[in-house]
């Protein structure tokens, strides 16, 4: 689970919990000067669990029995503040904490006489953090369920896309890989992934499906695209130079995420410090991938063979090396949406 998320769930609790317990106390006060009879009742509910802490501990001989009173005048106590409260129409519930979560009182545990675990809510925070930490907007709207095998022709021709079968059964091909990717994501050997293929045919939204299914499992995710992974490294190497090092969460998970995704290859600016960048970051990551999985996905309108002209030898053959490679291939969809519009 990832630290600096968890840190801020169980932040986000403490903050639920003193805002319930602080609409609890100005409610308290309200209803205390309307009705001071509530006062004595709430002190003296305390003192009946006071009593009952005392004979606990004390294992005193008519144990049961007392008890068993104890619990008769708390219940009579609680009905005396419920029938006031509604006779004064404030209703029954009006001096109960509102806690979101009612399971787990907003403490994000469930705790027993044997274990502590975390809550559904906890586990559900944790996945809406991850959703907004990895940086993709449309998931949404883009996962394998709204997946639509429709856009993708299912005729073989070659001269028209470049490959030796039909962009549909590509298409399928290319999400059993995806599939398969998922499962083995835990697996040193499973390889990297190369998107390649021209405008609009679906490498983005593979790279959405990948990632809700990912994120969904509670695993670490952050999509960038080219430029602006770039620009995210040089704005850190510039505050480093200029001595301002604190903690960069994005600058770390570019190397830590369990999935990195760097969209959109080839539309950052061209220059030589940014293959060295980019290798830097494929060795490191590929380093980190033999202890704990950390894998990334590529995407790019250039071909492989256009990869060795627009980078240079050693960048191509790292990826040529290190990825499986697949070729999108079909219609612009985004075209076909447009004329369906
Ligand atoms: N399998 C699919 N099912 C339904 N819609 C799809 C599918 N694949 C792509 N689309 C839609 O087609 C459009 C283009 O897809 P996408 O953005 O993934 O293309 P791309 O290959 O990443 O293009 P570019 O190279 O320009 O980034 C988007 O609106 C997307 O939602
Ligand atoms: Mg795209
Ligand atoms: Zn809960």
């Amino acid at each position: 689970m990832d630290k600096s998320i968890y840190n801020t769930i169980i932040n986000e609790y403490e903050n639920r919990q003193n805002k319930a317990y602080s609409l609890l106390s100005k409610k308290k006060a309200e209803v205390y000067t309307k009705i001071p009879r509530i006062e004595e009742i709430d002190r003296e509910i305390q003192l009946c669990g006071v009593k009952y802490n005392k004979m606990i501990l004390l294992e005193s001989v008519s144990y049961d029995i007392a008890i068993d009173e104890l619990h008769q005048k708390i219940k009579n106590l609680k009905k005396e503040k419920e029938l006031l409260l509604e006779k004064n129409s404030f209703g029954s519930k009006y001096l109960e904490p509102k806690f979101q979560c009612i399971q787990c009182k907003d403490t994000g545990f469930l705790t027993t006489f044997k274990s502590t675990e975390k809550c559904s809510c906890f586990k559900q925070q944790y996945i809406d953090h991850l959703f907004k930490q990895s940086n993709l907007k449309l998931i949404n709207e883009e996962n394998f369920e709204t997946f639509n095998d429709n856009f993708y022709p299912d005729v073989i021709d070659e001269s028209k896309y470049g490959i030796k079968v039909s962009p549909r059964k590509n298409i399928f091909n290319i999400k059993e890989k995806a599939l398969t990717f998922i499962d083995n994501i835990d697996n040193p050997s499973q390889k990297n992934l190369f998107f390649s293929g021209p405008t609009g045919v679906g490498k983005t939204f593979m790279i959405n499906c990948i990632a809700a299914k990912l994120l969904n499992i509670g695993r670490t995710v952050l999509y960038q695209t080219s430029p602006s992974i770039f620009n995210i490294i040089s704005e850190y190497r510039f505050n480093f130079q200029k001595g301002d090092i604190h903690e960069n969460t994005i600058y770390n998970n570019i190397f830590n995420v369990e999935l990195l995704i760097i969209d959109d290859l080839g539309t950052e600016p061209h220059t030589a410090t940014r293959y060295a960048e980019l290798l830097n970051i494929i060795n490191i990551r590929q380093e980190n991938n033999l202890v704990r999985p950390c894998k990334t996905i590529l995407s790019s309108n250039l071909g492989i063979n256009k990869l060795t002209e627009y980078y240079d030898e050693r960048v191509a053959s790292r990826i040529i090396g290190g990825f499986d490679l697949f070729r999108f291939a079909g219609e612009d969809i985004r075209m076909i949406k447009k004329l369906q519009s």
